[in-house]
């Protein structure tokens, strides 16, 4: 089934609410695993982004600010007020100039056709509750030959690990409003985007870098 067609109606709300209430203890609950593994995707990540003008969609508390090239502009947007206070007291510490944030759904981007030159995320489409539908608006937004940067968690290839992963998936959604078990690399090609290279990062494939184009 489409992973879009899965969502009851009301989860927009859900996931912004529970990124409200724990944007406060966010980087503290997730320090651990970036200091072992995120911090050097992220760096990563950043030096492939082609500017000027890049999205950053789920900016969060700004994780990714201290990573930004200089020779870029971002525009970064979150669902979530309170992660978004914190990613703007984030960018006053490093180039409060270089980024621009807005409230918004990745769902209904509030920007005209391909105006991007390149569209990053990291670990969000696991939360936006139709990620195919985000994705098609980040291939709206892109200019023709730009790119797709993502790092994402997503279901295992490992067949024990999955079907873990499957049963897990409801209850951490009601929790911390995160499915664990998303089909990414398809969600991306589904949303129209060609797919150019998929790297297995980390725990029988959860964690990839996916680097896509709008041909
Ligand atoms: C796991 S956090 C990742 C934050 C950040 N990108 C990072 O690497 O630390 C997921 C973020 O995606 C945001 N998010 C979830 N659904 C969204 C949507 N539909 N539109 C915009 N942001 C969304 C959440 O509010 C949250 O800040």
């Amino acid at each position: 089934m489409d992973e879009d067609m899965k969502d009851i109606p009301d989860q927009t709300e859900h996931t912004r609410s529970r990124y409200d209430a724990i944007a406060n203890v966010y980087d503290f609950m997730e320090w651990p695993i970036e200091q072992l593994l995120f911090k050097k995707w992220r760096h990563e990540l950043w030096q492939s982004a082609e500017g000027p003008d890049v999205l950053e969609i789920g900016v969060g508390t700004g994780k990714n600010i201290p990573y930004y090239p200089d020779d870029i502009h971002v525009t970064g947007i979150d669902l979530s007020p309170a992660m978004l206070k914190r990613a703007r007291r984030n960018a006053d510490r490093y180039n409060p100039e270089q980024v621009k944030f807005s409230e918004m759904d990745a769902e209904h981007l509030n920007f005209s056709d391909e105006v991007f030159d390149n569209v990053i995320s990291t670990f969000v489409f696991c939360s936006v509750p139709r990620p195919i539908k985000g994705l098609k608006e980040a291939f709206r937004v892109t200019k023709p030959g730009g790119r797709l940067h993502l790092l994402e968690h997503m279901l295992s290839h490992n067949r024990l690990t999955a079907a873990v992963m499957k049963r897990l998936d409801a209850p951490i959604h009601y929790l911390l409003g995160v499915h664990i078990a998303r089909r990414t690399v398809e969600n991306v090609r589904r949303a129209g985007w060609q797919i150019e290279t998929v790297e297995k990062r980390a725990y029988g494939g959860i964690f990839r870098r996916i680097e896509a184009v709008k041909g």
